[in-house]
């Protein structure tokens, strides 16, 4: 098997998540760490034995990449993306694609001409749970869906937000609980439902942070080609992170899912369920609330890019959901005071 060279550009929270997915792959190295802090690039690099970068730019000139991961603020992301494409190098970035839908549609043409490979991290589609639903509902076993909803109550203090210098500003982050949190589970509707959204409504809020003016509390309706109804709401002034809910109700049963279980309750009283634990997981850093799921897209992501499979996360199909997400904000902030 060829040995890939690979690099990651962010050495922050999800970095961890990047590196230990990695690590756990044959034949892949990563060769060099990227971050404007110069702490943590070289952290990384003494950990992994790689070298240590300040300028992306820099480091996709001197280094023989074969890939980068994205790890960065979502205004930086289609940015550094498109420099990578153009010199060759396959990426896989985090979510969101980046804060505004035309520069993400302009990124997935560029790595489409410059023959590359372009995935985003939407690791939540891989959990056994959301797996099991979509599997399901796609094999007609449930029938059609009517309705969908999804609920989504976290916490977000103002002290998460004063720690860091780009979350909770438009202009950086593209916006608070929707763009960052409520967006996999938004994204795992808008996969499983897999049609177009016709009529979109949406109101947002920030009720209750004083430190930072983006949403903190959102409320909307999705209307598909299909027929699907789905309503959704979502806020971070909570006292924690409470399991996401998202229920489907259809025509032979219904579904209460989150990112570790399901319950499927069918027509004639049979029931599935299934509980998958993260939280008793020996990858690094997977015990925080993202789990361990992507170690299974970044593996399929190498899988692909080596010619053995599709990508099933391109930035095509990320499009999907980044359109939808714009949508909510073109509409939800002008009902924000
Ligand atoms: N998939 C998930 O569940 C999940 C969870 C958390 C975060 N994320 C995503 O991961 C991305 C990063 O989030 P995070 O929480 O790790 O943020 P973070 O602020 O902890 O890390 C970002 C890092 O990027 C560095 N950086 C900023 N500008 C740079 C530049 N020009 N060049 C090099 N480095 C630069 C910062 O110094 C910082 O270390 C975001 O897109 C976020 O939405 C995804």
């Amino acid at each position: 098997m060829k040995e890939l060279k690979v690099a990651i550009v962010g050495c922050g929270r999800i970095s961890v998540m990047h590196l230990a997915s990695i690590s756990a792959l044959p034949s892949v190295t990563l060769v060099a760490a990227c971050d404007v802090k110069r702490d943590r690039a070289e952290a990384v690099a003494k950990k992994y034995e790689a070298r240590a970068y300040l300028s992306y730019k820099e480091m996709i000139e001197n280094e023989e990449l074969d890939a980068i991961h994205i790890c960065l603020p979502h205004y930086l992301h289609t940015k550094v993306a498109s420099y990578a494409f153009k010199k060759g190098v396959h990426v896989i970035c985090e979510k969101p694609m980046d804060i505004d839908y035309e520069s993400a549609e302009r990124a997935v043409k560029l790595a489409d001409e410059c023959g590359v490979i372009y995935g985003i991290i939407s690791q939540c589609r891989y959990g056994d749970a959301a797996r099991l639903v979509k599997e399901r509902v796609s094999s007609g076993r449930l029938g059609k869906i009517i309705s969908a909803r999804s609920t989504l109550t976290w916490t977000r203090p103002d002290e998460y937000y004063a720690e860091s210098d780009w979350k909770g500003t438009w202009d950086k982050e593209g916006g608070g609980v929707v763009i960052d949190q409520a967006i996999h589970s938004i994204d795992l509707v808008n996969w499983i439902v897999a049609s177009e959204p016709v009529r979109v409504s949406c109101s947002m809020a920030n009720r209750g942070h004083k430190i930072v003016f983006v949403e903190d509390s959102a409320e909307g309706l999705v209307e598909y080609e299909n027929g699907v109804k789905y309503g959704f709401y979502c806020m971070n002034n909570y006292g924690c992170d409470e399991p996401i809910e998202i229920r489907l109700f259809c025509e032979r049963g219904s579904v209460t899912f989150g990112y570790n279980d399901a319950v499927i309750v069918y027509e004639d009283g049979e029931r599935e369920e299934l509980h998958d634990d993260y939280t008793s997981s020996e990858v690094e850093g997977a015990k925080d609330y993202w789990g361990d799921n992507h170690v299974r897209q970044i593996a399929q992501f190498y899988s692909a890019l080596r010619g053995e499979c599709e990508l099933e996360i391109s930035g095509k199909e990320a499009l999907k959901t980044h359109a939808l997400v714009m949508k909510l904000y073109e509409i939800g902030k002008k009902t924000m005071k």
